[in-house]
C-alpha cells in the first residue's frame, strides 16, 4: 500500500511535531490506518503539548511541590458530620434517612457507577466489576452493586437510571457481562453505559506521542474525571434531566459494600443544600493509599495519596490522633444541577501528571519495556469538582459496614478481605435478627432479600439456626 496519510491529519502532526506516529503507514492496513486516524483525530494536541511543557519547565521542581504546599495548609474538614453518638444525632440521622426515602420515592435519584479503571494492582483479565466476590454465591461486583439499585428502586417503588461509565478497556466486556446476566433484573432501559475518553501517553524527555505499537498510539483511560465529558457526550446530563433526576448517588466498582443511593447520605445532601458530598472513614494509617478529605484556606477538597508529603499525612492532634484522617471512600452524592455546571466548564478538573513505565514500540518497530519510568500519563479526578461547589458536605461512615474495597489480589483491601467484610456484616444482620449462626458459617445475604439488619429482621425468623453455607436469596425468603 502506498497512499499518503490524509493531508490534514498530517498537518495537524507537523504542527506538534508529532508526525512519528505516521512513520509505518506504508505498513498498515486499510483497517489499521482508519484506526489510527479515529485516534490520532480524538487527540487535543495543543492541550497535551501544554501538559508536558507545563511539567517540563517545572525543571528539578517536581510539579507536587505545589501540592505539597497547598497539603501544608490543610485542616480537617469544617462541614463534617460525624457517625451519631448522642440520642439527638441519631434524631438527625433517622430525619435524614426519612429525607432521602422522600427521594428515592419522588422518583430523583440515579446512580453513577465508575468502572473505567484497568485495575492493574488485583492483576484480574476482565473488568474488575465481572471479579466474583460473593463468599457463598460467587455473585459478581458488577451483581452486588446492580442488585442493590434494583432492590432499593423496588423499596421506592421508583426506576432508579444507572450511568454505568466503561473505558475502551472495559467496555464491551462489561456490556457483555451485564447483558448476558439479563442486567441483574434492572431495566435495560434504565442502563446506560457510557465510555471514558482516552489520554495519550508522552515520552517525558521529549513530549512525543509514544506508540503501543506500529498502527496504534498508547493510550489509557483520562481517569474518572473524565466522567463529566463522557456524561456530556453521551447526551446523558439531558437524560437525567428529562426524568427529573435531581441527585446522583456515585461509586467505584471495587466496593461490594458501598450503601448504593443510601438514603441518610443523600437526606443529608439534600438538607444541607449540598451541591456535592462526600463519605469518608478514619485512615488505617498515615501512609493509606487513600485520598483525605480537608479544608484548605475555607474549602473543602480531596488530596490525593500521592500528592500528600509523608510528613502532612503523619501529623497527629493533641490526642495523638491522625490530624487529616477523614479518609475519602470515593462515595459520593451529586446535585444533577451541579454536574451540569462543571461538565461546562473545562477548567473545572485539572489533569495530574504521572510518571510511569510504559511500554512502546521505538523507532526501529521494536517493542521496549522500559525498567525505569519513561512516560507521562494524564489523567482527571472527578473529586477536584469539590472546591467549585458552593456548599458541600462531609459525612462520616463507619468503615466496617460500608468501606471494603477490592484493590490488590492479596494482603488489606483484597478479595480475602472483602469477602471477611461481608461474612462479618451478614452475620451481624443474621444475628441481629435472632438467628443462630457461629464464626465458622459461611452466610451471604443477596441484596435482593434485604438491604440492611432492619429488612433481614423483618424476613428471618428468632432462632433460625444456620448450620451450612447459605446464601439468603429471595428464593429463600
Ligand atoms: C481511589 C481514590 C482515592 C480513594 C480510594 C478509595 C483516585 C485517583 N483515588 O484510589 O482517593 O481514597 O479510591 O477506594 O480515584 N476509574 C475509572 N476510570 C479511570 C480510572 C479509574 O472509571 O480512568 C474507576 C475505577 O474503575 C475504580 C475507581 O475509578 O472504580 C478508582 O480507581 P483506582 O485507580 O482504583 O483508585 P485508587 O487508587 O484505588
Amino acid at each position: 500500500m502506498t497512499d499518503a496519510p490524509p493531508a490534514e491529519l498530517k498537518s495537524r502532526l507537523e504542527a506538534h511535531g508529532q508526525t512519528h506516529v505516521l512513520r509505518w503507514w506504508d505498513e498498515l492496513s486499510a483497517v489499521q490506518r482508519q484506526r489510527l486516524s479515529r485516534q490520532i483525530e480524538s487527540l487535543d494536541l495543543e492541550r497535551i503539548a501544554a501538559l508536558w511543557a507545563s511539567r517540563q519547565h517545572a525543571g528539578q521542581r517536581p510539579q507536587t511541590e505545589d501540592l505539597a504546599d497547598i497539603a501544608r495548609r490543610a485542616v480537617p474538614p469544617a462541614s463534617i458530620v460525624r457517625l451519631p453518638q448522642t440520642p439527638q444525632a441519631r434524631d438527625d440521622w433517622q430525619r435524614a434517612q426519612k429525607t432521602g426515602e422522600e427521594l428515592l420515592r419522588a422518583g430523583k435519584v440515579g446512580a453513577i457507577l465508575v468502572a473505567g479503571g484497568q485495575g492493574t494492582r488485583l492483576g484480574f483479565d476482565k473488568p474488575k466489576g465481572v471479579f466474583p466476590i460473593g463468599p457463598v454465591s460467587h455473585a459478581s461486583l458488577f451483581q452486588i452493586l446492580a442488585e442493590q439499585v434494583l432492590a432499593r428502586s423496588r423499596r421506592a417503588g421508583k426506576p432508579i437510571p444507572y450511568f454505568i461509565m466503561t473505558s475502551d478497556a472495559t467496555h464491551a466486556d462489561t456490556v457483555a457481562f451485564f447483558t448476558e446476566h439479563k442486567f441483574f433484573g434492572l431495566p435495560p432501559g434504565d442502563v446506560f453505559f457510557f465510555e471514558q475518553g482516552n489520554m495519550p501517553a508522552v515520552d517525558a524527555a521529549t513530549g512525543k506521542l509514544l506508540m503501543a505499537d506500529k498502527g496504534t498510539l498508547s493510550t489509557s483511560p483520562d481517569g474518572h474525571g473524565g466522567m463529566l465529558a463522557a456524561l456530556a457526550k453521551a447526551g446523558l446530563l439531558d437524560e437525567m434531566k428529562r426524568r427529573g433526576i435531581e441527585f446522583l448517588h456515585y461509586h467505584q466498582v471495587d466496593n461490594p459494600t458501598a450503601i448504593v443511593c443510601d438514603p441518610v447520605f443523600l437526606g443529608f445532601h439534600a438538607q444541607r443544600g449540598a451541591e456535592m458530598s462526600i463519605k469518608v472513614v478514619a485512615k488505617r494509617s498515615a501512609g493509606e493509599r487513600m485520598g483525605v478529605a480537608v479544608d484548605v484556606d475555607g474549602r473543602t477538597q480531596i488530596i490525593e495519596y500521592s500528592d500528600l508529603p509523608a510528613d502532612v499525612a503523619g501529623k497527629t492532634d493533641p490526642q495523638g490522633e491522625l490530624l487529616l484522617w477523614a479518609g475519602s471512600t470515593a462515595i459520593h452524592v451529586f446535585s444533577r444541577s451541579f454536574l451540569d455546571r462543571v461538565a461546562h466548564s473545562d477548567a473545572a478538573l485539572p489533569f495530574h501528571i504521572a510518571h510511569k513505565k510504559v511500554p512502546y514500540c521505538d523507532e526501529r518497530g521494536s517493542h521496549v519495556a522500559p525498567e525505569r519510568e519513561n512516560a507521562y500519563k494524564f489523567e482527571r479526578f472527578i473529586f477536584d469538582a469539590l472546591p467549585a461547589a458552593e456548599r458541600s458536605l462531609v459525612l462520616e461512615t463507619d468503615r466496617g459496614r460500608e468501606f471494603n474495597p477490592v484493590k490488590n489480589a492479596a494482603g488489606d483491601d483484597s478479595p480475602d478481605t472483602a469477602r471477611e467484610a461481608l461474612l462479618r456484616l451478614h452475620r451481624g444482620w443474621l444475628r441481629d435478627a435472632g438467628a443462630v449462626v457461629d464464626d465458622q458459617t459461611a452466610v451471604e445475604v443477596s441484596p435482593l432479600f434485604a438491604l440492611d439488619a432492619d429488612e433481614t429482621r423483618a424476613k428471618v425468623q428468632p432462632g433460625t439456626r444456620v448450620t451450612e453455607p447459605t446464601f439468603f436469596s429471595p428464593a429463600n425468603s
